[in-house]
């Protein structure tokens, strides 16, 4: 602790937080100059209709990050992300998987809300993407799993069938593996893709173990 005498009072000051051996910044750190940044973003009309920017949480030095779509109700009335019905559900994946949300980080395409849930449009995830190119970029992860085809569409660029991507390894930027999955809101809709979705995170948790 540093003591600063003023004079009148004592001020206790906190410490500057540790530098990583590297000297870069603490990636906690990095993650919320990166939210003051973007806290006001009105860069598309999304801005304007959103309760909360909901930037993603979890754990900043987080092996996996899960990336969905955007927000919806739940997620733009608190500001967290799947908090909702597939939420709840993707909670139950990380017990399964036996992590919890401290261990993970989970973010979405758009940060926030479209009216009525609807499919995000070519601008907002023109604007709003690269924030999340810079989540990444800070967490650096050693998997991304995409939840949902669009997840999969605008990072990746991949415009196919969930069918065909599921069981392949990509790569983020020619990086990061990443894998394709269902989104949870498609299990509660169809319950037959439990097990697919259950080999994904199979796969993910061999890689973490394993390396790819
Ligand atoms: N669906 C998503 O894709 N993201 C959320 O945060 C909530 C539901």
């Amino acid at each position: 602790m540093f003591l600063m005498d003023t004079g009148e009072k004592e001020f206790i000051l906190p410490q500057a937080p540790a530098m990583e051996k590297t000297g870069r910044q603490p990636k906690a750190e990095l993650l919320s100059q990166l939210y003051n940044r973007i806290k006001g973003c009105q860069k598309c009309p999304l801005g304007a209709t959103r309760t909360n920017l909901v930037f993603g949480a979890g754990n900043p030095n987080a092996s996996v990050m899960f990336i969905g779509e955007a927000p919806g109700y739940e997620e733009d009335k608190t500001g967290i992300p799947f908090v909702g019905r597939a939420g709840k559900l993707l909670d139950k994946i990380l017990a399964a998987m036996k992590l919890s949300r401290e261990d993970v980080y989970i973010a979405n395409i758009l940060k926030c809300r479209p009216p009525n849930n609807r499919d995000p449009l070519q601008l907002e995830v023109a604007k709003c993407l690269p924030y999340l190119e810079q989540q990444i970029e800070i967490i650096s992860p050693d998997i991304i799993c995409c939840l949902g085809r669009i997840s999969a569409l605008y990072l990746l660029r991949l415009k196919l069938p969930m069918k065909l991507m599921r069981g392949n390894i990509y790569h983020w930027k020619g990086s990061i593996p990443v894998i394709v999955t269902y989104h949870p809101a498609a299990i509660l809709r169809n319950p037959s893709f439990k097990r697919p979705l259950w080999e994904d995170m199979q796969r993910i948790m061999k890689i973490l173990k394993e390396g790819v």
